[in-house]
């Protein structure tokens, strides 16, 4: 899966909305957020298009990302802010982030990768931390119902989330600017938002 996003990487801002795709989804991360306190890690973060909107927020962000190729332009947007792990052991203390976002991630991952990672972004947070992810995002590409199972299904994501001591908060969603579904509309892509 890297392997593909490290070939992807220099065509992939301008094929999945550029800027206003990352500000848009900044925007709505940032008020499911609330105000910049502590260290937010940006899983899965690729490029830092949307980390660098958060940034120019006022948050701290750290992209982790598997792809040397998307890290690599991730290194230009927010400098030193950036490293290449894994999402089954995130390189982070305990309790030591006050937010994990996950931009366009859990659809990609296999089940069992899903449950590990969300063991450790509930590990991660700090008490009173938040983590927003995408959900049902392939039936948002296409405009169809929503999958039960996409490994990013928000009835499994929460399961797990709850299965790890974390508990739902929020919900909210985005444009996919520069994204067409298969009827031509911009699509809305979900946000779930869960606190520690
Ligand atoms: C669709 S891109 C989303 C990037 C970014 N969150 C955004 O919204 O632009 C998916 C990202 O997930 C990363 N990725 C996929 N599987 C991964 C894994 N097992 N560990 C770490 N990163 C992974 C890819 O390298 C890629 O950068």
């Amino acid at each position: 899966m890297t392997g593909y996003y490290d070939r992807e990487a220099v065509r992939y801002d301008a094929t999945r909305g550029g800027r206003p795709r990352a500000r848009a989804a900044a925007t709505a991360l940032a008020g499911l957020l609330g105000p910049p306190s502590g260290p937010v890690l940006d899983l899965a973060g690729g490029t830092g298009s949307v980390a660098a909107e958060l940034t120019a927020a006022g948050h701290r962000v750290l992209v982790l990302d598997g792809s040397a190729g998307m890290l690599r332009l991730a290194a230009q947007r927010i400098p030193g802010r950036v490293v290449r792990g894994s999402l089954a052991a995130l390189p982070v203390r305990t309790g030591s982030v006050s937010a994990v976002v996950a931009v366009w991630v859990l659809h990609l991952l296999p089940p069992e990768l899903v449950a590990a990672t969300m063991a450790e972004v509930a590990r991660c947070l700090a008490p009173g931390g938040r983590f927003v992810s995408t959900v049902d995002k392939r039936a948002a590409n296409h405009g169809t119902p929503r999958d039960p199972d996409a490994t990013d299904c928000r009835d499994t994501v929460t399961r797990l989330a709850v299965h790890n001591g974390l508990t739902r908060y929020a919900d909210g969603g985005f444009a996919g600017h520069g994204q067409r579904t298969d009827a031509g509309a911009t699509p809305w892509y979900p946000l779930l938002c869960l606190g520690r």
